[in-house]
């Protein structure tokens, strides 16, 4: 593992949140008014809504509090988590992490160099790769929160690596984790390697 790869890490800790243990089958009920947007399985068919299936428990838990707090800006869920208990967030993203992520097709001529960023980071300006966090295969590291994304929807991921080089999602901790790394990806970079990361698995 390289230094960079090593600090980060250590600062960004693996921070332990206490929550209400999960319930997958009744989450599925509670679950269905997602459905419409993220697919019944969680398996979304547009590519601006992020797939849920499969995706870590904790990391989904996180993020549904997020979005609830309003610390991460969903337009589209605006009011949608403002009613739903502690423990039903709890029992949705147990239902979620338990379906399996689908996975798409990588544009051919994006792979090379998206498997490059995506493996190698860009070393001369310190950016780790992808690997360390997101493993090998893009499955994340369920129980540290690091999210799956091998098999996201490319739209979407280009969408959150732009909002975090932006600063228009800023809920990736006082490390700042993702928004340093977004910070060193161009256009085209963000491009490659979100193509690359929907056919990963
Ligand atoms: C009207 C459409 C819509 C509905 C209904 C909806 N969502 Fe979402 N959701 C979105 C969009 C769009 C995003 C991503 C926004 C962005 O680009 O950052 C999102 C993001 C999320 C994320 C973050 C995913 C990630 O990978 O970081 C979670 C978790 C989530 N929604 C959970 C839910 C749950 C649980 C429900 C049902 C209670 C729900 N959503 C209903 C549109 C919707
Ligand atoms: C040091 C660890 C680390 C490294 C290295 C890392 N990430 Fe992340 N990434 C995270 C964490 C932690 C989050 C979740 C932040 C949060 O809680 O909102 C995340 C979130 C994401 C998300 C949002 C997922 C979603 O469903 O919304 C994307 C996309 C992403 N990372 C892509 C990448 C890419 C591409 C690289 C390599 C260029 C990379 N990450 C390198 C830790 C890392």
């Amino acid at each position: 593992m390289n230094k960079v790869l090593v600090s980060l890490l250590l600062t960004l800790g693996i921070t332990g949140m206490a929550h209400a243990a999960g319930d997958a089958a009744a989450g599925q009920g509670k679950a269905a008014m997602c459905g419409a947007c993220h697919g019944a399985d969680g398996n979304s068919p547009a590519p601006n809504f992020p797939k849920l299936a499969g995706q870590g428990e904790r990391y989904l838990l996180k993020q549904m509090h997020d979005i609830k707090a309003g610390n991460r800006q969903v337009l589209e869920m605006t009011g949608l988590l403002t009613n739903v208990s502690d423990q039903d967030l709890a029992d949705i993203a147990a239902y979620f992490a338990s379906q399996k992520m689908s996975v798409g097709a990588a544009d051919p001529k994006l792979v090379a160099r998206g498997e490059e960023l995506f493996r190698g980071g860009k070393m001369t300006e310190g950016m780790p790769a992808c690997t360390g966090c997101h493993s090998p295969n893009g499955a994340g590291n369920a129980a540290a929160g690091f999210p799956q994304i091998g098999g996201q929807h490319a739209q979407y991921v280009a969408k959150q690596l732009t909002d975090f080089r932006e600063g228009n999602r800023t809920n990736d901790g006082d490390t700042l984790v993702m928004r340093s790394i977004a910070a060193k990806l161009s256009n085209k970079d963000i491009a490659a390697v979100s193509s690359y990361i929907q056919g990963l698995h």
